[in-house]
């Protein structure tokens, strides 16, 4: 059992006031909030250690190269990767982590007659760099569509990856929350001969990710909303896939070699992180998996469920069929986010209103534009919780959505 009072203690943010109220932050979706050991971390690192990595040969600048490289394991651990110094490639956060993997196998594997298969809940970062390498490229996406509950339309999965060479499709909804069955659609592609790309930007935080358990090609995620510090995100691909993909980004520290007419890239993940790496975010990102591997994703998936029924109840309760949540009701086939309307108040007045009891909510389209449409709504106003949240939060969302029911009733 998570000890709610234990755990919030660690984040100092929490113990900040908005509108000289205390901060009800339901906005983790978005980004975390860190706990201070994340935070002593980068700090006594830039106080002790900071140098440059993979250059130096002087005492800090070692120390500074183990604790970068020793952050590959503190993140393979946590996600169960097999081989993990070799496996993990960092980069600015899952947006630039799927444009690596789409640019530099997409770019060298795909061409006119390929088939793309998306979902139509995917986030723009898993559409957008498909669509860019699609005009250039030529090859076709295909759409796995969802249901009035917002989960998939599975019935026709090979018809949709018959022909395909990759699915790349989120472990959970940002606007939904639901959770994909993401062990399920990896043997669906791969008895199609396709490799699996997985955005968990929203799973990794809040559910336990195993990828060889899952039996998926490769994975993106976010250090930011995994309590860990921005500027930072993770590509991980099974060592033979990322032997095979060119780089992407180039210049120093991605080379074994250069010449005046030509260069030969480094192996390993070195290949993919031209330039001065984050380093100080590195190391703030290692705390943050090692802070919730002690938690234990098992705990933590539980205490985030059981408070996402309690909101779901207190909110039906409160607004009954004023209200409008998207994605299943049943909590245990979602995560902690909860997009909803709420009769004709539209989302940014709702999140002005709740702002002004302190209580952080995110409007708008939630970069899932193709979904919106699909679910015929221009935004949606959106809760979300993290491990720091508690039954006391759902209580302040409900009693501001009052306010906000009266003000536009
Ligand atoms: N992808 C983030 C969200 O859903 C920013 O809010």
């Amino acid at each position: 059992m998570i000890d709610e009072a234990r755990v919030r203690a660690q984040f100092p943010l929490l113990k900040r006031e908005l509108h000289g109220k205390p901060i009800v932050y339901l906005d983790s979706a978005a980004s975390s909030l860190q706990p201070q050991r994340v935070l002593d971390a980068m700090t006594n690192y830039y106080e002790h250690s900071h140098a440059n990595v993979h250059r130096g040969v002087y005492g800090t600048a070692e120390e500074a190269t183990n604790l970068y490289e020793g952050a590959r394991r503190a993140v393979g651990s946590l996600i169960g990767a097999k081989h993990s110094p070799q496996e993990i490639v960092f980069t600015k956060n899952t947006t630039e982590s799927i444009n690596l993997f789409v640019g530099s196998w997409g770019g060298a594997n795909l061409g006119p007659g390929d088939v793309v298969v998306l979902s139509i809940m995917e986030h723009h970062a898993n559409i957008v760099p498909w669509l860019v390498l699609q005009e250039r490229l030529g090859f076709e996406i295909r759409w796995i569509q969802i249901d009035a509950q917002g989960e998939l339309i599975l019935e026709d999965l090979d018809t949709v990856l018959a022909g395909a060479k990759v699915l790349s499709i989120t472990a959970m909804s940002n606007v939904l929350g639901t959770i994909n069955p993401i062990a399920e659609l990896a043997q669906a592609a791969h008895r199609h001969g396709a490799i699996i790309h997985v955005d968990g930007a929203q799973s990794v935080p809040h559910l336990s990710v195993d990828v060889v358990d899952l039996d998926i090609d490769l994975m993106s995620f976010s250090s930011h909303k995994m309590l860990g510090p921005t500027g930072i995100g993770v590509l991980w691909a099974r060592r033979e896939l990322l032997t095979s993909m060119p780089p992407f980004l180039t210049g120093g520290g991605m080379i074994l070699d250069v010449r005046t007419d030509g260069f030969i890239p480094a192996d390993g993940p070195a290949r993919f992180e031209a330039g001065t790496p984050p380093i100080a975010e590195a190391v703030g990102l290692a705390e943050a998996a090692r802070f919730l591997e002690e938690l234990g994703l098992e705990e933590v998936r539980a205490h985030e469920e059981a408070l996402t029924a309690y909101a779901l109840d207190r909110l039906f309760e409160a607004f009954g069929d004023d209200l409008v949540v998207h994605g299943p009701r049943n909590p245990d086939r979602r995560g902690g986010v909860i997009s909803f309307t709420l009769g004709d108040v539209h989302a940014h007045d709702i999140a002005q209103i709740l702002d002004s009891h302190a209580v952080c909510v995110r409007p708008g389209h939630h970069c899932a534009k193709p979904l919106m449409r699909h679910l015929g709504v221009p935004a949606t106003a959106r809760a979300s919780f993290g491990i720091y949240n508690t039954q006391a939060d759902a209580d302040a969302l409900v009693e501001a959505l009052r306010d906000a029911t009266k003000l536009f009733a």
